[in-house]
């Protein structure tokens, strides 16, 4: 069997000459390929040096400022503003030493260091040296910093994977108290999603409300199971009661804080320390817990927001629950058929929901109606815990 051809990669110092004269080309090529182990490449125009420049990512440029066309100066401007790693490699310039002002400008564009015409061979190969050490060190530290970025990067793909996954939990667990069968919270998830994609949403925002509206009735896990589970209608007195399942959710969703150590030292806490939301996540889910029950005219609850003061995660939530609470079966009703849930639906627009919501709802029905059949309901048996 022939094995296949691997060149080794070169991994020798590039060093770029960038200078007219030919000569001076010449004998600086010579002595560094004599006296160091470097691939050396060369060009007598300043026009092509740029383009030379980009494609071989030198270790070193060595250039001579003065030139005819156009000024090395430039060139130093341009590498400096570049926006790769070319940005970074080290510009010797080359002058005699009575050229003052030539170095000092050349400093001021960002060149690292000076060559001598006449040049010597001991200060050539020192200066180059030095040169490649920094430019290694700054190579190095680029690629730790780059490590580093991407763990950081994984790290905070896994934290968000797990807080999703809590907070998938968490709904879960909300589950069980209601009597509700298990996909209800799903089915709303998807519509929303679906709903929050055809108003044009940033995918971003639409995986948070896809995410954050299943836990829409997160705090029914606070009331009293006398209420929760009541077969047959509610007291206004129990109803009041009922509607603070959107106040409780939404609290379940605040920021806790940083857990303060004073408080163990049985010092108390100060209000202080409570910083606000960093997780978008929990924010969403906190916004539609406390909204989902707001009506677009105003009469809804808790705080009887109107229009666009409903901030529209909640808006849009409440369109995908009220549809798929009309679809099911409970306790106190029966489902009711697609075309009388779409009448209400329908009836509510402008009134108890946002009219773009339920426009957009109604354009959408078909990939609704395909998430409901995915999120079908499972029998009560399934949700039961073993014994
Ligand atoms: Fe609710
Ligand atoms: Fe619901």
């Amino acid at each position: 069997m022939t094995q296949e051809f691997q060149p080794t990669p070169d991994t020798r110092p590039r060093i770029l000459i960038v200078d007219d004269e030919i000569v001076n080309i010449e004998v600086l090529r010579v002595m560094l390929e004599r006296y160091e182990d470097y691939r050396v490449f060369h060009t007598s125009s300043v026009f092509d040096a740029l383009p030379l420049a980009r494609r071989l990512f030198p270790d070193v440029i060595l250039l001579d400022v003065m030139m005819p066309q156009k000024s090395g100066f430039m060139m130093i401007e341009e590498i400096r503003r570049s926006e790769s790693k070319l940005a970074r490699v080290p510009v010797i310039v080359m002058t005699a030493a009575s050229e003052e002002e030539i170095r000092l400008r050349a400093l001021n564009l960002g060149a690292n260091d000076f060559l001598e015409k006449p040049f010597h061979i001991a200060e050539l190969r020192a200066r180059i040296r030095n040169n490649l050490r920094i430019k290694h060190f700054e190579d190095e530290l680029e690629r730790q910093n780059q490590q580093l970025e991407q763990r950081v990067l994984a790290r905070t793909a896994e934290l968000t994977r797990s807080r999703v996954e809590i907070i998938r939990r968490l709904g879960k667990a909300a589950e069980f108290r209601d009597d509700e069968t298990g996909q209800h919270v799903a089915r709303v998830g998807a519509a929303c999603a679906i709903i929050a994609g055809r108003l044009g949403l940033p995918a971003e925002r639409i995986e948070l409300i896809f995410h954050a509206s299943p836990m829409h009735d997160i705090g029914k896990i606070a009331i009293p199971d006398s209420i929760l589970l009541k077969k047959g209608r509610l007291t206004p007195e129990e109803f009041e009661v009922m509607k603070r399942h959107t106040v409780y959710g939404a609290d379940l969703f605040r920021p806790l804080g940083h857990l303060n150590w004073d408080f163990l030292r049985h010092q108390p806490t100060r209000a202080d320390s409570f910083d606000g939301h960093d997780q978008p996540i929990l924010q969403v889910a906190c916004s539609i817990a406390l909204n989902h029950h707001e009506r677009w005219d105003g009469k809804g609850y808790p705080h009887g927001l109107a229009g666009e003061e409903i901030p529209l995660e909640g808006r849009i939530t409440a369109v995908a629950d009220v549809f798929d609470a009309l679809m099911s079966d409970r306790p106190y009703k029966k489902a009711f058929s697609l075309e009388r849930s779409l009448e209400i639906i329908k009836e509510g627009s402008g009134t108890q929901f946002d009219a773009e919501v339920v426009e957009c709802f109604f354009a959408s029905l078909e990939d609704i109606s395909r998430a409901r059949r995915f999120f079908a309901d499972t029998t009560v048996s399934e949700k039961t815990p073993a014994p």
